[in-house]
């Protein structure tokens, strides 16, 4: 069976894809920060052995090199850079906070593209080829019609890019980038009023995954598959 390797894997949309990877009989590859207290996590290790708990802060870029290396006999099919995280909860203009924003930019759109430096050997090892950003709809610039959001959007705007010049990068080696969009979706960062539910964003996007052709490498795909204006 083929090999996911998910980053956030604890909780929200990680988790989910955990759960339903596993269920269908991949090897899962479930990295999280905390995996000693990463319980619904350990719940779904305990009862499947497909899942490998691993422990990984993507923000620590030398830590994603290690567990490359760590795993450097393993041959993934998919990787899903799926951490992310929201940090406008305080402070819109003129009380931008401008560490949250670095560390957005290293969490949201550096890290990505460093699991896929570190981890394009293991894939090119492996049949499916595929590298999959969960990025989002708010870093369209077509879709920004309400403004706001600084840190959050741009960092989504800017692992599109870097994701789009990925999937040119690797065409040659065979393997494939796309870009995300889940949905907005009932996790902790989505909220509970949330329009989906991760069964949902989740099913759909791996639907997505499963069908992505060469052509659409470097394309922005929702969750429904329509393609998101840039
Ligand atoms: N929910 C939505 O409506 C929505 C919409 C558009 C895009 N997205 C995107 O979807 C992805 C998943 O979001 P979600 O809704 O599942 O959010 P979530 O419930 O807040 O979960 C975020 C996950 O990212 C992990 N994470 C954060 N910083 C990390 C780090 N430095 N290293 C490793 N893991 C880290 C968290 O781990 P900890 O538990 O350790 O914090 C958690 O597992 C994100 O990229 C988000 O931007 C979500």
């Amino acid at each position: 069976m083929p090999t996911v390797l998910i980053t956030g894997a604890n909780r929200g949309l990680g988790l989910e894809f955990t759960r339903q990877y596993a269920a269908d009989g991949w090897q899962v590859l479930a990295c999280c920060r905390q995996p000693e207290s990463a319980d619904a996590l350990d719940a779904i290790a305990r009862s499947s052995n497909k899942v490998r708990v691993l422990a990984l802060d993507v923000a620590d870029l030398d830590a994603i090199d290690t567990l490359a290396k760590t795993l450097r006999d393993t041959a993934i099919d998919l990787i899903i850079n799926n951490a992310g995280i929201y940090p406008d909860h305080h402070g819109g203009l003129g009380a931008i906070d401008y560490d949250a924003w670095m560390l957005a930019f290293r969490v949201n759109t550096m890290a990505p593209l460093k699991v896929a430096e570190a981890f394009t050997p293991h894939l090119e090892r492996g049949a499916g080829k595929l590298i999959a950003t969960v990025s989002s709809k708010m870093g369209s610039l077509d879709d920004n019609t309400s403004g706001g959001c600084y840190l959050y959007r741009s960092s989504k705007t800017a692992v599109n890019m870097v994701m789009k010049s990925l999937s040119l990068d690797l065409a040659a080696r065979g393997i494939r980038a796309v870009i995300l969009h889940p949905g907005w979706v009932q996790t902790d960062m989505g909220g509970a009023n949330a329009l989906i539910n991760a069964e949902q964003s989740v099913s759909g996007m791996r639907r997505v995954l499963a069908r992505v052709t060469e052509a659409q490498s470097g394309h922005f795909i929702s969750y429904d598959g329509k393609e998101i204006p840039w």
